[in-house]
């Protein structure tokens, strides 16, 4: 595993790899061990060209937690600004010998060009382009659904909200199909599905209530308000009463459904204050399973796999 763009063409051996490692970097803290020397004397940089607070400071965590030294670039005050294109930046960071470059970008395929053009030693994870792909996010999600379901086999998920905008639900899409569950279920108005949906390997439904019967996870997505044409812009208490998760729309999954969104939250727009911060959410708990999947990730494509075992 050289870089880590996206979930397609990986299979079932190697998903469950990422979580099996994650796991054994998940027990760090539980040994009382802060860092591990597995990544020391590499040079991590992250190169987020969109906004994130969760996803740029867990790569930081996971890198520092690694024994990395991390360089995080400010693209608002880079040299970008002065016309500096995105193949010069990269030139430029190479010659400062680096090891890693973790990037966010709003253009779709930026990750897959960046891996195509840069040097044969440097390693390149995708933390999020456009509305293609955001791997890292997937896989700590499908940590936080086994480390509470157990196995895969036999669930049913339903991804609700604005799935044409969603990187992360295309991604979680295809890992929650490769390792197995039962059932995909996308839940959302005509508008905010994509026209292939079906062969997607998913059931699309309109209807929430019917949508979220008996499923084991439910996992909310934001209105990607940015990646909207602004005169198409849902009504947000109109979209609140159709498609937002209340108590009672949860009481329609299993009574141990689990709730999840990757953030960041619009509360009383996709999903009420009670509901996120009730008893089933395991929202917060996403973001901290998103440190080791990260270490994971990193250690994988550097070739030091390993971890507290
Ligand atoms: N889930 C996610 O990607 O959040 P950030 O945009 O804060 O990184």
């Amino acid at each position: 595993l050289k870089h880590f763009l996206s979930i397609e063409g990986l299979d079932k051996a190697l998903l469950t790899e990422i979580l099996d490692t994650a796991e054994s970097f998940a027990g760090i803290s539980e040994h009382q061990v802060k860092k591990v020397p597995l990544l020391r004397g590499k040079t991590i940089v992250n190169l987020f060209f969109e906004n994130s607070t969760r996803t740029r400071t867990t790569f930081e965590l996971a890198a520092t937690r690694l024994s990395a030294d991390v360089l995080n670039i400010n693209i608002a005050t880079s040299a970008t600004s002065k016309g500096e294109s995105l193949l010069d930046t990269i030139r430029n960071l190479e010659a400062m010998h680096v090891d890693m470059f973790v990037v966010r970008h709003a253009l779709s395929g930026a990750a897959h060009f960046i891996a195509q053009h840069t040097a044969p030693h440097i390693s390149v994870i995708n933390a999020g382009d456009g509305q293609h792909a955001h791997p890292t996010q997937a896989m700590l999600d499908m940590f936080t659904i086994r480390q509470h379901k157990k196995h895969f086999e036999g669930l049913k998920v339903a991804i609700v909200g604005d799935i044409l905008h969603s990187r992360v639900a295309r991604s979680q899409i295809l890992a929650l199909n490769t390792l197995g569950v039962s059932e995909v279920r996308v839940i959302a108005p005509k508008t905010l599905l994509p026209a292939h949906v079906r062969s997607m390997g998913v059931i699309p439904l309109h209807d929430m209530d019917a949508g979220l019967k008996d499923v084991d996870v439910i996992i909310m997505l934001r209105l990607q308000k940015e990646r909207m044409n602004s005169a198409f812009l849902p009504s947000e208490s109109e979209f609140f009463r159709c498609y937002g998760l209340t108590e009672a729309k949860l009481a329609l999954a299993k009574p141990d459904a689990i709730v999840m969104h990757p953030g960041p939250i619009n509360r009383g727009v996709e999903i009420a204050s009670s509901v996120a911060d009730g008893s089933q959410s395991v929202i917060l708990q996403q973001v901290s399973n998103g440190i080791a999947v990260r270490m994971a990730v990193m250690t994988m494509t550097m070739g030091s796999r390993g971890g507290m075992q």
